[in-house]
């Protein structure tokens, strides 16, 4: 208001005449412009009419994927639902999580909802007139595969992602949700991830998403599988499980996996530290067979454990056990950390990409001699049985965010009493800065490691900043 005063109180009448020859110059050039418009001038983007899209009122399908647009289908039973209940509230909320459990029959006593959280349950379509011949296996794997057509059949509003996983598979909701934002789910995909076990590929196969890790099947695709699959589970009788009768009906369909490696079915036992500490660029998003492995941190229960990890994933997800590594070149030391979980000093220089591969503290999920069954898909290194000669590892100890960023703090395992170097002797303690890590959709189709900065070593506590990497900046001691 006061500049257009200012600007009518100064206007002479010729001044008045060349303002308005001004302005109709501009009406002109408007009017010729809008009347036609250039492509290249357009901002906006064109508008598709799809008989279908135009329907659908209240979500357009190019907004972009959230919690809402995954249903999630949990393949349980009533001999083992109520022991998988810690699992499934840690990571199902009935505020933002769409999900149901399939079961075979009511669940056994014990399981109490008071509080609202779990999924609700389903009892499955009597299955008996399927075929099953594979010797020594289970029947209900036909049942679990059905899963894929009843909750298609459900036809619930808006879903984008069908999302199968068994009930001792704990996802990384918002990770899962960020990751199939990369993929358009009008499309056919079927995404998920292989097993960690050459043996267990080899027998089924290297293309099969493993169902204890879970997998994701575009609703387009799900749609079409449902109609089919029956046929299927007629054809496929002589399969082991679930996961197997979907995956050769898909493959029928012309379908091949889309790899993600943030699902882990994890057919391995023991100790999963150094699955955990080496995680690759992509997302967390599944963990599976927590029953069947050592707690992962030191002093607590399976599911204190995971409930611990849990305050990490809850204030920044895509940044759960990413790894970056930085190096004190004063003291000679290499930093690894697995944000929200560990951090290991290295005494010398390790190569960044030595610190890539898996540090082999897990044993095969079958046992036995056969050295297949011990070969992993993954790169290994030793994990020596020597504690003094292992890196001095600190666990998550708390986790504190607020505006200006999120600070973790890590303690140390064990007073061991090795004879280690004057810097990491008396280091009890080391603290991680970082901010939370937002990436949109064409940052995560080409993910970039961090970078991190260690302070100098005060009274026993590291400091340790993870940052934004230079533009051609190495990780390296001497780059
Ligand atoms: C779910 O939403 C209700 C109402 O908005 C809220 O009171 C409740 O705390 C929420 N529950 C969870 C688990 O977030
Ligand atoms: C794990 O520890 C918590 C807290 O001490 C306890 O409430 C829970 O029952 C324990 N779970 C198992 C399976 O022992
Ligand atoms: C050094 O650390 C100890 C606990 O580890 C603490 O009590 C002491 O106050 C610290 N000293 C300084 C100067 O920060």
């Amino acid at each position: 208001m006061r500049t257009s005063n200012f600007l009518f109180k100064t206007l002479t009448p010729s001044r008045l005449h060349n303002f308005l020859l001004c302005l109709s110059l501009l009406f002109i050039a408007y009017l010729l412009l809008s009347s036609n418009p250039q492509p290249s001038s357009s901002h906006q983007a064109p508008i598709v009419h799809h008989p279908r899209a135009s329907l659908s009122s209240s979500s357009s399908s190019s907004s972009p994927t959230s919690r809402r647009h995954l249903l999630f289908a949990i393949g349980s039973s009533s001999g083992s639902f109520a022991a998988r209940l810690p699992y499934l509230r840690l990571w199902h909320s009935p505020n933002s999580t769409r999900a149901f459990a399939f079961l075979d029959g009511l669940p056994s006593s014990s399981d109490d909802d008071s509080d609202g959280l779990l999924p609700p349950t389903v009892i499955s379509q009597d299955t008996s007139a399927f075929p099953y011949s594979f010797k020594s296996g289970f029947r209900s794997a036909i049942r679990l595969a059905r899963v894929a057509k009843e909750i298609v059949d459900f036809a619930e509003a808006d879903v984008r992602w069908f999302v199968f996983g068994d009930d001792d598979t704990v996802f990384f909701v918002d990770n899962l949700v960020k990751v199939l934002s990369k993929y358009d789910h009008t499309r056919w995909y079927y995404i998920g991830s292989n097993s960690e076990s050459y043996f267990q590929n080899s027998k089924n196969s290297f293309e099969m998403a493993f169902g204890g890790g879970g997998f994701a099947i575009s609703s387009s695709l799900a749609a079409a599988l449902a109609k089919v699959l029956d046929s299927c589970l007629f054809r496929y009788s002589h399969l082991y499980g679930s996961d197997s009768r979907i995956f050769s009906c898909v493959a029928e369909l012309g379908v091949g996996m889309t790899h993600e490696p943030g699902f882990h079915q994890v057919d391995m036992r023991g100790n999963l530290f150094g699955l955990l500490t080496a995680h690759p660029l992509s997302p967390m998003v599944s963990l599976h067979h927590l029953d069947k492995v050592d707690p992962i941190f030191p002093n607590m229960n399976r599911s204190e454990s995971m409930e611990h990890l849990f305050k990490a994933v809850k204030v920044d997800p895509l940044r759960i056990l990413q790894q970056c590594v930085c190096y004190d070149r004063s003291n000679s030391l290499t930093v690894s950390v697995s944000w929200g979980y560990a951090v290991q000093v290295f005494e010398g220089n390790e190569l960044l990409p030595d610190l890539l591969s898996l540090q082999r503290t897990f044993t095969p999920w079958r046992r036995g001699m056969n050295t297949d069954l011990s070969r992993y898909m993954y790169t290994l290194r030793d994990y020596p049985r020597d504690v003094c000669k292992r890196p001095v590892t600190f666990f998550l100890e708390s986790i504190l965010s607020d505006n200006l960023g999120v600070r973790t703090t890590y303690s140390r395992q064990n007073p061991d009493n090795c004879a280690r170097g004057k810097s990491v002797k008396n280091l009890k303690k080391i603290t991680v800065f970082s901010r939370k890590l937002e990436l949109d959709t064409e940052q995560m189709k080409a993910p970039r490691r961090q970078c991190c900065d260690i302070l100098p070593i005060i009274n026993g506590s590291m400091v340790i900043h993870i940052r934004e990497c230079g533009p051609t900046e190495l990780i390296a001691m001497h780059p």
